[in-house]
């Protein structure tokens, strides 16, 4: 039986590429890309690249996401980006809360939260990031560092919203490390995701939100992952940079969701 929510795969391109490089990307990944569906396509590229990749991805499947925000709409926030900013560019989705984030710049629940909050204001769906880092779970804390993660970050959300929202579940140490969790702890972890959202919301709305996965995904591991019942796609990274391996991680995603 084959999963009630459409996956969606996102590109995370973090600090790399330049807008030319951008454009190279957009210029043999849509080709390749051709008619697929059955897949909601995301790529997230730094702040000076979103014009040339609105620009190229133009009427193609693939969406433009920002990697960051700003919860004001404007005002004294030097280097920071705001929603409307994001919306004139033909941005879509906004990722919040990533783990460097929340780690290297010190974003807490409650900022990540009015960021959510601003995202919806905004019509930006947003690509709320949870996850626990290898301390916490070793110390038996993954689903009280989960079940914080989503409620704070999901406050003031209502229902209709939370089914526009996209989590995407990227535990720490699997991120940048090439350490994926197996396919049985992902599904550990999205099936619990997806019992805290019935209790925030209800059954029917927690089965309409999409969870990713995201950490060290690869052509060679996205069957399996996708393979499992809450899993809805993913959120990758280093995988994302070139555009054969995101089309195979794509294509990997279409077919196990078929297949499910
Ligand atoms: P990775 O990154 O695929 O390179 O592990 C995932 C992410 O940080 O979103």
């Amino acid at each position: 039986m084959s999963k009630p929510r459409k996956p969606i795969v996102a590109a995370n391109w973090k600090m790399f590429k330049t807008p030319s490089e951008t454009a190279d990307f957009f210029r043999t990944f849509l080709p390749v890309l051709g008619t697929l569906d059955g897949v909601d396509v995301v790529i997230a590229p730094p702040f000076p690249c979103l014009p040339a990749a609105s620009e190229h991805a133009g009427k193609s499947i693939v969406r433009i996401a920002a990697q960051n925000m700003h919860p004001e709409a404007s005002g004294a926030f030097t280097g920071e980006v705001s929603a409307i900013m994001l919306r004139e560019l033909y941005v879509t989705y906004v990722i919040i809360g990533h783990s460097e984030r929340r780690t290297l710049f010190g974003e807490s629940d409650a900022f990540i939260n009015r960021k959510v909050l601003t995202a919806h204001a905004s019509n930006l769906r947003p690509i709320l990031c949870i996850g626990e880092t290898l301390e916490e779970r070793d110390a038996g804390h993954i689903h009280d560092v989960l079940r914080r993660q989503l409620t704070a970050g999901l406050a003031g959300i209502n229902a209709e919203q939370a089914i526009e929202t996209v989590l995407a579940y990227e535990p720490v140490w699997a991120i940048g490390t090439g350490r994926t969790a197996t396919a049985a702890q992902a599904q550990e972890a999205h099936a619990f995701i997806r019992s805290v959202l019935e209790s925030l919301y209800d059954a029917a709305t927690a089965r309409r939100i999409r969870i990713q996965y995201g950490g060290s995904v690869k052509p060679n591991n996205a069957a399996e992952l996708s393979a499992q019942a809450d899993v809805d796609g993913f959120l990758v990274g280093g995988a994302s940079l070139e555009s054969g391996s995101f089309y195979e991680i794509i294509r990997a995603t279409v077919h196990s969701s078929l297949e499910g």
